[in-house]
């Protein structure tokens, strides 16, 4: 069996598991489904989940990482003794491959952004025309899917280099850029007249605005930031020596997640509110409110370029996990197969991904269940593949890993105590999957409809 590789620092792990985590979910996503999910009660729901659900959850994705150090196709069979297991392997790659078909092509639309603004595109605007700029950008046909592909092609380019010499450099060079950018960022939007009603929008929960909806939005929503429940994480900590804190490294990520998903909301609700847009405007509003947050201030286009060039790392950071959980998989960690099949794999999902592309365009009246292309795709994988795998790996880890296998890989490399394992192996166990067993069968909305029905 090949060699398998490993991080080269410890800071390398946290780093390019920290930028799979922070992406398109943290800084896109986050605000705009915050936006139309009730505000303040939706975040409270969002760190809920986060702590209770998505930590043991990592930890667990790490530890049976770790301990398989393959491939997670690999490491389900082998840690379980049996073949069968495979399969929350084999669907994580499934996940994975449909995921980044459609998060490529709000790559290439931050791509088109950072063209448009050095050829000076975006500078004649004044704040209302920022909308429609957006969806002009995002409707045509062609500049949108070369740009998908150069998206995609920079992601093949950095994971063909191996997790050393590409992921981990180009991720130690990337997060901390991003962390100083958006305290910046979030500085000069609080500055904005009447910022404090975005500020209260995001952070003061009314719990009235909640619907069954929301509640998995905010469920989907925190296992998507985290990366949770497609296997990403077991791969990425396959690479991991035994030397490295499990419990310390998954706090860390959380926090660093966490911080830039509160930074975006904060960098941008002021904003929606001190220009008067609106909080629900869905996938546009990063797109058409940080413009006209930039174009207030003194070299705010410059800015803005700089900005949108983390944003587009970030995005690839979490990309190359994407590429990196299949690569792994289909190569079985033999390093002369790699070039090959990442470039197979990459440009298959390009290829895969090109009707999402095109539903924000021509393909706009193709509807399934009432959804376009992508945001059909974004469903099925944000709220019903990434739940369903993380019941399934809670499942896994909790009930079919030994619980002495799991005790001593936790302990190697942190000295954490009996207590903590008791709190995180009973969170994983019972808590995890019946939490997400509740909130994808809308058990409470079941409840209250048997309810009136018998008054
Ligand atoms: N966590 C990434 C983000 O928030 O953008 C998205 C993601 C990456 C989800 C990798 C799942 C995954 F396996």
């Amino acid at each position: 069996m090949a060699q398998q590789e490993q991080w080269k620092s410890k800071i390398g792990f946290i780093l390019a598991t920290a930028g799979s985590a922070i992406g398109l979910g943290a800084i896109w996503k986050f605000p705009y489904v915050a936006g139309t999910g009730g505000g303040g009660a939706f975040f409270f729901l969002f760190i809920t989940f986060t702590l209770v659900l998505g930590m043991p959850l990592l930890m667990g994705e790490f530890l049976i990482g770790r301990k398989g150090q393959t491939n997670p196709i690999d490491t389900y069979r082998k840690l379980a003794s049996n073949p069968k297991w495979g399969f929350i392997g084999k669907m994580g790659v499934f996940t994975s491959f449909i995921l980044l078909s459609f998060y490529s092509v709000v790559g290439g639309w931050i791509i088109l952004y950072i063209v448009k603004i050095v050829t000076g595109g975006l500078s004649v605007q004044n704040d209302e025309q920022y909308m429609h700029l957006f969806e002009d950008i995002i409707s045509n046909p062609f500049s949108t899917v070369i740009a998908q592909f150069t998206f995609m092609l920079i992601a093949i380019l950095v994971v063909s280099q191996g997790i050393q010499k590409g992921i981990e450099v180009a991720s130690k060079i990337m997060m901390p850029a991003l962390l100083i950018l958006f305290i910046g960022l979030v500085i000069r939007s609080l500055s904005l007249d009447g910022a404090m009603e975005g500020v209260k929008f995001l952070l003061v929960p009314d719990f009235s605005k909640l619907t069954s909806e929301s509640i998995l939005f905010a469920l989907g929503q925190s296992f998507f930031t985290l990366s949770l429940g497609v296997s990403v994480m077991v791969t990425y900590a396959s690479y991991l020596p035994k030397t490295q804190n499990i419990p310390k490294s998954a706090i860390s990520i959380i926090l660093l997640n966490t911080i830039i998903a509160l930074m975006a909301g904060l960098a941008i609700f002021p904003g929606v509110f001190a220009f008067e847009l609106e909080p629900n405007a869905g996938p546009v509003l990063i797109f058409a409110v940080l413009p006209a947050v930039f174009n207030h201030m003194p070299f705010g286009m410059v800015l803005f370029l700089a900005f949108l060039i983390l944003f587009l790392f970030a995005a690839l950071t979490s990309a190359f996990s994407m590429v990196e959980i299949i690569v792994a998989s289909v190569t079985k960690s033999d390093a002369t197969k790699r070039k090959k099949y990442t470039w197979l794999t990459g440009i298959l999902i390009f290829i895969v991904g090109i009707p999402s592309c095109l539903s924000y365009g021509v393909l706009s009246d193709v509807k399934f269940f009432n959804k376009t292309v992508f945001d059909l795709m974004d469903f099925t994988v944000s709220n019903i593949l990434m739940p369903l795998g993380a019941l399934l790996i809670a499942v896994f880890v909790s009930r079919f890993v030994s619980k002495d296998v799991l005790y001593s890989e936790l302990k190697q490399g942190s000295n954490i105590g009996n207590i903590f394992f008791s709190i995180w192996f009973v969170l994983l166990k019972y808590v995890t999957p019946i939490a997400i067993i509740i909130v994808f069968l809308d058990v409470v909305g079941l409840f209250k409809w048997i309810v009136n029905v018998f008054n």
